[in-house]
């Protein structure tokens, strides 16, 4: 197994959960089924309301979003904005690289400084492990929503993934969800396998090179299985969620070329047509390494769901907001 960072405090334990809709969004470990279930209602709604030609609503008149990002992003940063518009709301970026961030300022005074001039939302995206976490003890009303924090969770991306695994296949029992590659350092991995086991899908597993894999004291705790051989893997898998091999985090060099990664363990068509169930979901969070843990083909091709993931993500963003605000 990989030795960890020493930089990354990843927790295994988890928080406990309660049924009480809470004011922050943090964890996907933290999310009670039910709330779950009625955020995907919602997200439903604004679906069928775009469609029909009605996107806008007034929801969050009057609310400022703040979009907090220390990470580069598009789609999480640019799906929020958009959310917040289609609700009403006043979204409000602050780009980290012009800011007093450059100058020192710790999270924490960030935090309370956007919510001193009116911030209602803030939507932070961190290299950290358990940021979203340090900016909630200091907010005293605003409602944090964590876009990924170092290796350990993005639970909007998990909401996302799932909610749109289930648009497609109806339900996912009996079915099986294989995350293959860089799970070591994955807060995609992590929010989505907790969800699934929130959500009582039994069968999850996990393939990739070892050297990428999660501690087996972390698998366990999950209740899921690592599959070496990823011919085997994908021939059980209905849904494939593909992940991005976290080059940024390594801290060291990847221990593969892109073309030897490519060659052991990417998602080449050739594999999907050899080894895969004829009707096989594909799932990628993006951004891709195309030609490294997934061919263009594959993603451009009728089992990818990539665009469907993006598209749904406004739905749930939308639903999230709305939901948090209600609560409290
Ligand atoms: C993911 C992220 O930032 O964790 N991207 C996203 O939010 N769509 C996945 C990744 O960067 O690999």
């Amino acid at each position: 197994m990989a030795p960890r960072l020493a930089s990354e405090k990843r927790p295994v334990k988890k928080a406990a959960k309660s049924t009480a809709p809470s004011r922050h969004l943090l964890t996907s470990a933290e999310l009670p089924k039910v709330w779950v279930e009625a955020l995907f209602d919602e997200a439903r709604r604004f679906k069928t309301a775009e469609k029909a030609g009605h996107p806008w609503s007034e929801d969050l008149k009057g609310q400022h979003v703040g979009l907090l990002f220390f990470e580069p992003s598009t789609r999480t940063r640019a799906s929020f904005h958009i959310a917040a518009k289609r609700l009403g709301a006043d979204p409000v970026t602050v780009e980290i690289a012009f800011s007093s961030v450059q100058k020192g300022e710790s999270l924490e005074d960030t935090v309370m400084t956007m919510e001193a001039m009116g911030c209602h939302f803030l939507i932070i995206r961190h290299g950290e492990a358990l940021s979203g976490q340090r900016a909630a003890r200091v907010a005293k009303k605003a409602h944090i929503i964590n876009a990924g924090d170092g290796s350990h969770e993005h639970p909007t991306q998990a909401l996302l993934d799932t909610f749109t695994v289930l648009e497609r296949r109806g339900s996912l029992a009996g079915g099986t969800v294989l995350f293959l590659g860089d799970i070591l350092f994955s807060r995609v991995a992590r929010s989505n396998i907790e969800l699934l086991k929130t959500l009582g899908v039994k069968n999850v597993i996990v393939s990739g090179p070892p050297s990428l894999m999660p501690s087996e004291e972390e698998l366990e705790s999950w209740g899921i299985s690592y599959v070496p051989e990823l011919n085997k893997a994908l021939a059980q898998a209905d849904v494939v969620h593909v992940l991005r091999v976290q080059l940024e985090r390594h801290g060291q060099k990847m221990p593969m070329t892109p073309g030897s990664y490519r060659e052991a363990w990417g998602l080449t068509e050739e594999r999907l047509v050899k080894f895969c169930k004829k009707d096989v979901l594909i799932f990628h969070p993006g951004p891709m390494n195309v030609g490294v843990e997934i061919d263009r083909e594959v993603a451009d091709g009728p089992h990818s769901c990539v665009l469907d993931q993006v598209a749904n993500g406004v739905f749930i963003r939308m639903a999230i907001l709305k939901r948090l605000h209600q609560a409290c």
